[in-house]
């Protein structure tokens, strides 16, 4: 009797399959209502240290430098320490969203979640294959996103093929190539940043806006040009890519869509600027390539494979509206939480359903969680 007062009706609890829930995609023909998108705003800073400890300093912050031509970006394969694949967790986020240079916003934000996951929902309209879940819950005003990483999609990138390893390897290595612990003047000679060591992040937390919808968002960032002004306005963020074949139209509709994740991943931060290495297969680089942000919808405006960034920023907008009223429903308190799961089927749209108490424990995974929140975030929020 006692569970059935806690928990509420079993039939509600037992399955998350049942009326799911759905937002559909917007269609191709209607054109997308203007949503601002207020300019993002850092709030506070952090680097994750070698033995993958949070610290709120800038000691994971790197600066641009010059690449040599023709880098190698096997250079110190072996040397790489990677990092253990884990869940999405959104743990280093809620610790600076308690940052008292936070606390304030966070209480106003109406959403909180990595800007990989918010690039994910935008992104959408326009994904073609790529099935992914997320999980929400509710505290107060505030709704919290997670990526949902099932066990088998974690084994799936730890046991990546020695092919898979190298290409991850030589995005990170043309990091390396192109930036140093300090600014280099132009006089001094390019030389290899120092090995690779995955563990090693620097990350910006920003407060912004996506129509009436208050964010407060965090991601990592590459590097900063000149000097760090505690603002995005120097940031940079470094892409490798395939060189293009002149005049091969296949690469280049391949590269434009690959622009749609380029550009939503720096704008949700206010990184103005994305250098891109373009490389042979064999991990050559070839030429480097500097893109200005917020130029690069007017750069694939007409062309075949064309997006418009208003159609996802349009799209998020309801989105996140439409997340609010389902999270309503989702209560959290110190002894239990209910936690909500939006599953998104490409061409299709997103689906919710609210998830049983075994699959809550499921995205627990035996941690000290209330959901998939860390107890001490959801003590710090409900006191
Ligand atoms: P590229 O950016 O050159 O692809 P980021 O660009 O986000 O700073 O990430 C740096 C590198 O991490 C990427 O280099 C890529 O090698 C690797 N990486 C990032 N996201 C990845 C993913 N989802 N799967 C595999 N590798 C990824
Ligand atoms: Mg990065
Ligand atoms: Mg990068």
């Amino acid at each position: 009797l006692e569970e059935e007062v806690r928990f509420g009706p079993r039939r509600r609890l037992e399955s998350s399959h049942e009326l799911g829930q759905k937002l559909e995609l917007p269609s191709k023909s209607t054109p997308p209502t203007q949503v601002a998108f207020q300019k993002p705003y850092q709030l506070v800073s952090f680097s994750y240290t070698p033995q993958r400890e949070l610290v709120f300093n800038d000691s994971a912050l790197r600066f641009w430098v010059e690449p040599p031509r023709n880098a190698d970006l096997n250079y110190r394969y072996a040397h790489w320490i990677k990092r253990k694949e884990e869940r999405g967790r959104l743990d280093g986020l809620l610790k600076a969203a308690i940052h008292a240079r936070c606390d304030e916003t966070r209480s106003r934000a109406r959403t909180i979640c990595w800007r990989g996951v918010l690039c994910k929902i935008l992104i959408a309209p326009y994904e073609e294959r790529d099935k992914w879940e997320l999980n929400v819950m509710r505290l107060g005003d505030t709704i919290y996103l997670e990526e949902h990483a099932t066990d088998q999609a974690l084994a799936q990138k730890e046991n990546m093929n020695e092919h898979q390893r190298k290409q991850t390897y030589y995005g990170y290595s043309f990091e390396s190539w192109c930036t140093d612990v300090r600014p280099r003047g132009h006089d001094q000679q390019p030389r290899w940043g120092g090995d690779v060591d995955t563990n090693v992040q620097w990350c910006s937390v920003v407060k912004t806006k996506i129509g009436q919808h208050r964010l407060l968002i965090g991601g990592e960032v590459d590097c900063v040009r000149g000097r760090y002004t505690e603002q995005p306005d120097t940031f940079v963020e470094l892409k490798t890519s395939m060189t293009i074949r002149p005049g091969n139209g296949w690469d280049e509709a391949k590269f434009e869509k690959k622009l749609l994740k380029f550009y939503f991943q720096s704008f949700l931060l206010g990184v103005p600027e994305i250098v891109v290495g373009f490389r042979t297969p064999q991990g050559r680089l070839q030429t480097v390539q500097t893109f200005k942000t917020l130029e690069i919808p007017r750069m694939v405006r007409g062309k075949p494979s064309e997006w418009n960034p208003g159609v996802c920023l349009s799209w998020g907008d309801n989105f996140i509206s439409q997340v609010i009223e389902w999270a309503s429903k989702l209560t959290c308190t110190l002894e239990r939480a209910q936690v909500g799961r939006i599953s998104f089927e490409p061409g299709v749209g997103m689906r919710f359903n609210m998830l049983s108490e075994a699959e809550i424990e499921e995205v627990r995974d035996g941690e000290d969680r209330i959901g998939f929140l860390p107890t001490w975030f959801v003590e710090h929020c409900l006191a």
